[in-house]
């Protein structure tokens, strides 16, 4: 399928599934380096970055957790710029070394609200892993340490990303057509 039609959008196929398959095994193999012999936490944060989080989680080789925290920040197809509140965030992750694992990072206005809130429940440290990365639209200081592509600042779908709702499943990533 080289285009898709979703909602009121066509939408063109920019980053294939066996692309997206050996961009996750890299970045997995960057934490096993990293971070093997910390007490880890994985925080997923839904819906977006479900796919991503599985797929990396099964290449993770050493004992360690997950869980998911769900925010939402986007109605169709630009940031709102208003992000909610965190659902799900617990006191398990005292002491430990969380990964974040967001689907994209866009302006950076999530991130640095879901960081701002983690740091109350005193991690360890936090560590942050993104599939996506669009440096064009970063408005933010916050390093990120894992980063699996960069993107340039387009609408894209598929692979856990949706536009109002539709086009998670897709298996490879599409960018709408301008
Ligand atoms: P930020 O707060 O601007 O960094 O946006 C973060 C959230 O917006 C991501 O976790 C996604 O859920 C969503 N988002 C950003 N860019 C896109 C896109 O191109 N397609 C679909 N969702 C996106
Ligand atoms: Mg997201």
């Amino acid at each position: 399928m080289q285009q898709v039609k979703i909602l009121d959008k066509d939408f063109e196929i920019s980053i294939k599934s066996s692309e997206i398959q050996d961009r996750i095994k890299a970045m997995a193999g960057e934490i096993n380096t990293d971070l093997k012999g910390e007490d880890v936490i994985f925080l997923g944060i839904l819906n977006g970055s479900f796919m991503f989080a599985s797929d990396l989680f099964k290449k993770i080789n050493f004992d360690c957790q997950i869980t998911f925290l769900k925010v939402a920040s986007y109605q169709g197809t630009a940031s709102s710029g208003t992000v909610k509140r965190l659902i799900g965030i617990n006191e398990d992750i005292k002491g430990k070394t969380v990964v974040i694992l967001e689907d994209i990072v866009d302006t950076g206005h999530t991130l640095e609200h879901i960081i701002r809130q983690l740091i109350g429940y005193e991690p360890k440290e936090i560590k942050i892993a993104t599939f996506l990365f669009k440096p064009d639209s970063y408005q933010k200081k916050i390093p990120i340490d894992y980063i699996g592509m960069e993107i340039p600042n387009d609408f894209i779908i598929g692979y856990g990303l949706d536009y109002n709702g539709f086009g998670r499943n897709l298996e490879d990533i599409y960018s709408v057509v301008k």
